[in-house]
């Protein structure tokens, strides 16, 4: 016994280091799923060869097509599997990414509240002088930025798990109207004029939150694209297309979109070369439209994009309308003019 405990030792630690590895690296995880899906592969193709050749003697015109026959769905069986094993581990790592960044953005919005109250409230002291208060002005905005780059992060969080996204009767006019009045005071000082033009009840259904952050992305985009003081605007508009259903478009008079962007701008972290070149926009992400791009694929939703680089840009996405019989929460508005009437909000 106490001879065979020191050769034991090594071979026991050779082991749990080789479960740890498989546990931790999720690449010699792969590998070792394929390698041993492969023997396994081998070994049955083996098997069947080899009944193959014993019926074969028996009988030899019949056996052979059989024994093929088995390989190729074998062949497409195990190929399948392989494809399922080889990926899993990606998908885990990709999946504990996001994780690991929601983890983090949902860490950073306690302390980032906290600092925005704060400046909030110095800036109510009248003792002030201008030169501080300019400076408090341009952490707020600074702040705002840092909020919406978290906001997105956390939703890529929420969004590698669709299970958390209950859906619901959602009036988006009502989301359109509110994304509009909270960009407001940036359209101003862009010189830029808002408008909606919408029901006042036009139901989707959906997620409220997820749908309230592809209006504001959408917006965002539209504003920071259009140049400052050029006369520009921003308009909303929500109609029901021939399936009855709904179709919010966010148009602008910006800067547009190049051909060579248009295939690349619902990339994660990809910025088009305006963004770069003109500066417009400072402290994007290049997330938003990646995050509209998955939360209208969650909502079984379609996206469509018209653009002419110095004439402007249309973004417009469809969404499944709220059953007809959905009882929401929200107080009606006027039900006699649904769908009849339009009313133009304007933000200017
Ligand atoms: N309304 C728009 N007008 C012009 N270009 C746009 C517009 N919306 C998006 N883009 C282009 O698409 C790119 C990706 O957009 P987005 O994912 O929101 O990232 P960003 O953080 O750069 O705004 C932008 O960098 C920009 O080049
Ligand atoms: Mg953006």
């Amino acid at each position: 016994m106490q001879n065979q405990t020191p050769s034991l030792k090594p071979s026991v630690a050779w082991v749990t280091d080789l479960t740890h590895k498989y546990r931790s690296n999720q690449i010699f995880k792969a590998t070792v799923n394929i390698v041993t899906l492969k023997v396994i592969f081998g070994l049955l193709i083996l098997a069947v060869m080899t009944l193959a050749i014993v019926n074969a003697q028996q009988h030899p015109l019949t056996a052979l097509p059989g024994a093929w026959l088995c390989i190729i769905l074998l062949t497409a069986i195990f190929g399948f599997f392989q494809v399922r094993y080889a990926i899993t581990p990606a998908r885990d790592s990709l999946k504990f990414q996001k994780r690991f960044i929601g983890n983090i953005a949902h860490e950073l919005r306690t302390p980032l509240a906290i600092i925005k109250t704060t400046t909030e409230v110095a800036l109510i002291d009248t003792r002030l002088s201008p030169e501080l208060h300019e400076a408090f002005d341009d952490i707020l905005l600074e702040l705002d930025r840092i909020s919406e780059t978290i906001n997105n992060l956390l939703s890529f969080d929420t969004l590698s798990q669709p299970n958390r996204m209950r859906m619901e009767p959602v009036n988006i006019s009502k989301i359109a109207e509110s994304v509009l009045e909270r960009n407001a005071a940036l359209a101003k000082s862009r010189g830029i004029s808002l408008s909606l033009l919408s029901s006042p009840t036009k139901m989707v259904l959906g997620n409220m939150t997820a749908l309230e952050q592809v209006v504001s992305n959408l917006v965002k985009n539209a504003i920071n694209y259009t140049p400052a003081n050029s006369d520009g605007s921003v308009r909303i508009s929500i109609e029901n297309d021939y399936r009855n259903w709904v179709v919010l478009a966010v148009i602008d008079t910006g800067i547009g979109i190049g051909p060579k962007d248009l295939y690349h701008i619902f990339e994660p972290y990809y910025r088009g070369d305006t963004s770069r070149a003109r500066n417009v926009g400072t402290g994007s992400s290049g997330l938003g439209l990646a995050i509209v791009n998955e939360i209208v694929r969650m909502h079984k939703g379609t996206i469509s994009v018209k653009s002419a680089v110095g004439n402007g840009t249309t973004i417009a996405v469809t969404l499944p309308p709220a059953p007809a019989d959905a009882k929401t929460n929200e107080p009606e508005l006027d039900t006699s003019a649904e769908g009849i009437h339009e009313v133009l909000v304007d933000f200017t």
